[in-house]
């Protein structure tokens, strides 16, 4: 029986029980039946979380763009492999077949390696949804070298700290990006970064938006023509199982974005396997993931799991708004999309826009409806099935993480029933705990604890690059012999997940992993500003939002003014980006702290969410006459 394609319930069961009972057989045999290998495996897995040390089909010899292009030629090199869908609607799409695919991908990387990028070598990706982004990630992968896509909507100091994090050797970037109306100078953010990066010796630049940008002398070059030039073809490196494909950085609690490392043959088994069941992917199908490639949504399931499966992956360059908020419909309707993947985050804010600009459109072509990166409210998936999937779509609630490389609670349509909120069951091969305070795992139904994994899957992220310690600090340590996710969870009377959210200081504002210290960093930096503490709250559209409590080195009156506001979102822009803009900033003369000195963020979260009612015991702190300070002053 072939394991690849889970079509009902019963079979979900035998599936799953079957990779939790065989695993390395379970996994063997997917490996074996769908993908093309220079040489198998000796051996499937070995694993000690202690360490933690985990390695999948250790042994084995592929390259993973053989697997999501080459093998598609004989049979589908006229397909549509990308359709890239402009920022402009009025500008044509592009169809880009699996044949086009191979030979932009092959230019690209002969590019690369004639400007002495090789196996191992680190690149910086730092481009707008644009086809070259899939390209050159591809490009990357097809000699080996280990790509870092950076979210283009990150600021230069952003974009800085994770190119020399990694030691990155060269930036591809573009002239610049179109977003909605506006257009944005990536050039002179990639410029401003690079005055502080010694490692990077060259810059390609794509041209998009023909702005007149500043091309440095012996570091910048155009890539157009140099593409032209390249050879058509280019024998992909050879790969071990575990060689590194790529780094791609997330927000921690504290400290630095940690950059997550990706190997090979376990992130490409396994991110083809989950796209195929989890979206129910049919030959024929048009499939569309909303996400930008910036995050690990797009590596896995716009690049990486889609093409695996020979699938039609739709790239969206634009923002759902532009020209209006009917856009992501009209896209549905024009490109006939089967699979529609999207955050909490925009259903809501489109479910906000109206009925009306839903229904000028027609939606029948789809057939399942995802959702991903934030637990998903009651109404928006109310709201999502009734009008988008008109009760015909099954909904896919996916969790899942950077750090897991591939979607791990989720549904099986048609085959898994769906309950609004719930992200449901595990996928084959996941093994979820539940775990109290104490440490004990929770073993009963209808319980709430963190949500722990206790058996490696396929695509795990290995490590943090350049810091294995932290790696096993932040999620081997806090359980024994368990990967922590940071993420809490109940488990209902029938064993399906809901996620609850985050158990630590990593706030999630529409669909953005935001870690707090960077952001107080950022806002500690105004000169005006003595101390401050970021805590979330909620927000009908992004989910959480983003509460400053600031203390102010000279509370004389004058200083607390507007300005000063903007000026501490105008410093939070400059060191992260936009998305970590506060929504609301109030002074105060304290903050409230143990006799330990550690701020209690509890209380402060608890305040800014308007929910006093229980502050628990404040009478241990430090000095809990500033609580009531802070709350008659709330914003
Ligand atoms: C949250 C995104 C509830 C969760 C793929 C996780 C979710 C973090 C869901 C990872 C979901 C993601 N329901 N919460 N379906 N999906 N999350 O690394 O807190 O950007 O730990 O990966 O998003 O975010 P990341």
């Amino acid at each position: 029986m072939s394991n690849y394609h889970i079509k009902h319930l019963e079979e979900y069961y035998q599936v799953y029980r079957k990779s939790v009972r065989e695993p390395e057989n379970f996994w063997e045999e997917v490996a074996e039946e769908h993908f093309l290998w220079y040489k198998k495996w000796d051996n499937v897995l070995s694993w000690d979380f202690k360490k933690p040390e985990v390695k999948w089909f250790e042994g084995a010899k592929l390259n993973i763009t053989v697997n999501c292009i080459d093998r598609h030629l004989t049979t589908n090199a006229d397909k549509t492999a990308i359709l890239f869908e402009p920022n402009n609607p009025e500008e044509a799409a592009e169809h880009i077949t699996y044949k086009q695919l191979h030979k932009r991908v092959c230019q690209f990387a002969n590019v690369l390696k004639d400007k002495g990028v090789a196996k191992g070598d680190r690149v910086c990706i730092y481009l707008p949804m644009i086809p070259e982004l899939a390209i050159a990630t591809l490009a990357c992968a097809r000699i080996g070298a280990v790509h870092s896509v950076v979210f283009a909507g990150f600021s230069a100091t952003a974009l800085a700290t994770r190119i020399n994090d990694s030691d990155c050797k060269m930036v591809i970037t573009s002239d610049g990006s179109y977003r909605g109306a506006k257009t944005i100078d990536l050039k002179g953010i990639v410029d401003e970064a690079l005055n502080e990066c010694p490692c990077v010796d060259s810059v390609l630049v794509v041209k998009r938006i023909n702005s007149d940008i500043n091309m440095k002398a012996g570091r910048d070059e155009w890539v157009q023509p140099l593409l032209e030039n390249a050879s058509k073809d280019c024998n992909p490196e050879v790969m071990d199982a575990e060689d590194p494909l790529f780094i791609l950085y997330t927000s921690g609690s504290t400290g630095m974005p940690k950059g997550m490392v990706h190997t090979t043959a376990g992130y490409m088994v396994y991110t083809a396997y989950t796209f195929k069941n989890v979206f129910q992917y049919k030959e024929g199908d048009v499939y569309w993931c909303t996400a930008d490639i910036g995050w690990i949504t797009g590596h896995s399931y716009i690049v990486y799991g889609p093409l695996a499966n020979g699938a039609t992956t739709v790239m969206f360059e634009g923002v759902p708004s532009y020209p209006d908020f009917g856009r992501f419909w009209d896209i549905v309707e024009k490109h006939k999309v089967n699979q529609f993947y999207t955050a909490p985050t925009a259903i809501r804010a489109l479910a906000k826009e109206g009925l009306e600009v839903v229904e000028k459109y027609n939606l029948s072509s789809l057939k399942v409806l995802g959702s991903v990166g934030e637990p998903i409210n009651e109404e928006a998936w109310h709201w999502y099935n009734d009008n988008i999937g008109k009760k015909q779509s099954p909904i896919v609630d996916t969790w899942w993480q950077t750090e897991t490389g591939g979607i791990m609670i989720t549904p099986i349509p048609f085959a898994t029933p769906t309950k609004p909120t719930y992200a449901t069951l595990p996928f084959p091969g996941i093994q979820p705990a539940l775990m109290d305070e104490e440490g004990q795992e929770l073993t009963k139904n209808q319980v709430t604890g963190r949500l722990c994994i206790k058996f490696p899957w396929p695509s795990m992220a290995r490590t943090i690059w350049g810091n294995h310690q932290r790696y096993k600090d932040t999620y081997f340590s806090a359980f024994e012999n368990k990967y922590f996710t940071g993420d809490g969870a109940l488990r209902d009377e029938v064993g399906y997940y809901r996620i609850t959210g985050r158990v630590d200081d990593v706030i999630i504002v529409s669909g953005h992993n935001l870690g707090t210290a960077p952001i107080e960093d950022a806002v500690n930096e105004h000169p005006a500003v003595a101390e401050s503490a970021i805590v979330g709250f909620p927000h009908d559209i992004k989910g959480n939002a983003l509460y400053g409590y600031v203390i102010l080195k000279d509370v004389g009156e004058g200083r607390v003014h507007d300005n000063l506001r903007k000026e501490i979102n105008q410093i939070i822009t400059e060191h992260i980006g936009p998305i970590a803009k506060l929504d609301k900033i109030q002074f105060t003369k304290g903050l409230p702290k143990t006799r330990s000195g550690k701020i209690m963020r509890r209380i402060l979260r608890k305040i800014a969410s308007n929910d006093t009612s229980n502050l628990g015991d404040t009478s241990t702190l430090l000095n809990p006459e500033v609580v009531q300070d802070i709350m008659d002053n709330v914003l």
